[in-house]
């Protein structure tokens, strides 16, 4: 059941982000409640203590234990047509990735294609960007982030196996709203900038933030699975994969890491 939510008055200063956080102890998903309602104010912030039917990439699940992790997602609306849809999806792996800097080593963390932040190669942090569309047009956003924080290592059991928290990693206990503020001041800061056009530090920031190019990689489009080199990021967002002598390109896929190639 959803309990009445309360909102959270963030202390943050944010130009796009609204200042009031509503939060929800359990909800099925925060992606799903907004965009299921009409409309919210651009930037609207829910976050939940536990969702009930938490939505993963590619139709998994999402789950946590409750008051764990973060469990968040930002409503946008406006000055979202003229921008590419892959670009929020960059922006917000960018965004985790700096907001968790100040609590994890720089040499630590990694993005992995498209939208997955990782710590010493294991996935802290999964991000599902979803759209509501009119006449084919998109009218807004969701971008759902999940961060796992205090799970300890019985969580990442069986199919997660290759997931770890912040307290796994780190081997401390962290409090989830200092993160949550340094990720969100980190959301607003290149969401401000990608409204000013400033497209391409997104993209630079990203594939800086990636430590996997040249090396080997697996990409599985729940087709096939191919090996290959990861040679680059499409012009809208593909991930480039060398195979066979010939560059292939894909949108949707999921890639492990077979060898990393961090000494080019
Ligand atoms: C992934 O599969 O890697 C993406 C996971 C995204 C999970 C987050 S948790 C908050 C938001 N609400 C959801 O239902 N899903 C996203």
């Amino acid at each position: 059941m959803v309990l009445p939510f309360k909102k959270i008055k963030s202390k943050l200063k944010t130009t796009i982000l609204q200042p009031e956080i509503i939060h929800f102890k359990s909800i099925d998903s925060t992606n799903k409640y907004l965009l299921d309602k009409h409309s919210y104010p651009n930037g609207t912030v829910v976050l939940a203590d536990f969702q009930t039917a938490g939505r993963g990439r590619r139709q998994r699940i999402w789950q946590s234990p409750e008051a764990e992790s973060l469990l968040f997602s930002i409503f946008l609306n406006e000055n979202i047509q003229t921008i590419p849809l892959y670009l929020f999806t960059f922006l917000a792996a960018v965004s985790v990735y700096e907001g968790l800097l100040p609590f994890v080593p720089q040499k630590h963390l990694a993005l992995k294609w498209p939208n997955d932040v990782l710590i010493n190669g294991k996935k802290v942090c999964g991000i599902l960007v979803e759209t509501k569309t009119s006449a084919n047009r998109i009218t807004s956003i969701v971008i759902g982030i999940g961060i796992n924080i205090n799970q300890n290592s019985e969580f990442f059991k069986g199919e997660l196996k290759n997931a770890s928290s912040l307290f796994c990693s780190k081997g401390c206990k962290f409090s989830r709203m200092e993160v949550f503020s340094s990720v969100l001041i980190s959301i607003d800061k290149n969401l401000t900038e990608l409204n000013q056009r400033v497209y391409t530090d997104v993209l630079a920031k990203w594939k800086n933030y990636c430590p996997y190019f040249g090396g080997k990689i697996k990409v599985d489009d729940n087709k096939n699975i191919y090996e290959g080199i990861f040679k680059d990021i499409s012009q809208n967002g593909g991930l480039i994969l060398e195979t066979d002598g010939k560059e292939k390109i894909f949108y949707a896929a999921d890639v492990s890491i077979i060898k990393e190639n961090r000494n080019l």
